[in-house]
């Protein structure tokens, strides 16, 4: 496949909480442009030639004359969080001269007036100075649309000012029965899941269930896909832990095992809900790439003329 050549920097940013910059969320060393403290940081992002390629992309010199039209920025603020998943490598560190850094971002959104923002922690609903510098941008620039990565475990208050801030919610959900839930993310269950169906019946903003497969949870994930699928959301994830290779030998005949029930299961809940699938006609399930291939997916998805629906990612 031809790569598209492209500046990537001028369609896209991914700021770090450190303030470092880089054109796009895989923040490759090569393609880092500079650090949002820095007086000239919106020339650098106008003139810097970076190197860098990656599956879709090859990033080019900038041409004479040619200017950013950031489309979308995406921010990740303090890594505080009140859950406490096992599988997560973040320490929960704050994010340094808050203050200064939040009237950093307001200059480069006052430059850029991007249509998107999407916001990432730790967890950003529990962050006072975050949520209120997101709802602040919002009521100045009411078009952009603003998505978020949460866990979604807050209070009402909170829930209630999410449902005017963000057009777009994924709920990360890491076991589906109230022990499991509560002993991988140290958080209440039914909370979360009271709060999701709320949203979805009292709003407008789209929903994205995103269930992370880990050994400790490998059985509920039919009971997350059968929840998700009477729901009307925007999308669902099925993604698994990226360590997962690290933490069990995938070719042990347990894990075979393991995997082929829940394969049985995955495959009965997504016939039994076909019509429904079909319906959607767009990409509306994302398989991560270990548990469709431990789930012989690929060929299912053919078989049952899912192509376009279900789609198996990284
Ligand atoms: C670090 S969290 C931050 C946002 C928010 N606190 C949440 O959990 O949704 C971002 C995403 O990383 C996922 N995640 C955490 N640990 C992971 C791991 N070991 N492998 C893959 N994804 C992971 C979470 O489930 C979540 O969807
Ligand atoms: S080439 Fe790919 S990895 Fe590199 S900056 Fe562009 S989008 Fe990101
Ligand atoms: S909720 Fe998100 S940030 Fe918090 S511990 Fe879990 S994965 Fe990490």
């Amino acid at each position: 496949m031809t790569k598209e050549e492209r500046v990537c920097q001028f369609y896209k940013l991914s700021i770090r909480k450190n303030g470092n910059i880089f054109p796009c969320c895989l923040a490759i060393g090569s393609s880092y442009i500079g650090n949002l403290f820095e007086e000239d940081i919106i020339k650098k992002i106008a003139t810097k030639n970076v190197e860098c390629e990656c599956t879709l992309y090859k990033n080019r010199p900038i041409k004479e004359n040619e200017k950013p039209n950031v489309q979308r920025i995406h921010i990740e603020f303090s890594n505080e969080c009140q859950a406490k998943c096992i599988c997560c490598n973040q320490q929960k560190e704050k994010m340094e001269n808050e203050d200064i850094h939040l009237q950093k971002l307001d200059e480069l959104i006052k430059n850029y007036k991007p249509k998107y923002i999407t916001v990432i922690g730790g967890e950003v609903l529990i962050q006072k100075k975050s949520l209120d510098w997101i709802e602040k941008i919002k009521n100045k620039y009411p078009d952009i649309s603003f998505d978020i990565v949460t866990n979604l475990c807050v209070g009402e208050n909170t829930i209630k000012r999410a449902i005017k801030i963000f057009d777009d919610i994924t709920v990360s959900i890491l076991g589906f029965s109230q022990n499991t839930y509560n002993r991988i993310m140290g958080l209440d269950f039914d909370k979360t899941i009271k709060n999701v169906e709320y949203i979805l019946a009292n709003s407008n903003v789209k929903i994205r269930p995103k269930y992370l497969l880990m050994p400790t949870n490998m059985y509920e994930i039919g009971s997350f896909l059968k929840w998700a699928l009477k729901l009307n959301t925007q999308k669902i994830y099925l993604h698994n832990i990226r360590e997962f290779r690290q933490c069990c030998n995938l070719e042990d005949a347990y894990w075979n095992n393991t995997f082929n029930q829940i394969e049985t299961e995955l495959k009965e809940i997504l016939i039994q809900n076909k019509d429904l699938i079909i319906s959607k006609n767009r990409h509306f399930i994302s398989i991560h790439d270990i548990l469709a291939e431990k789930t012989n997916m690929n060929t299912f998805i053919q078989e049952q003329g899912f192509e376009n629906i279900i789609k198996i990612t990284s």
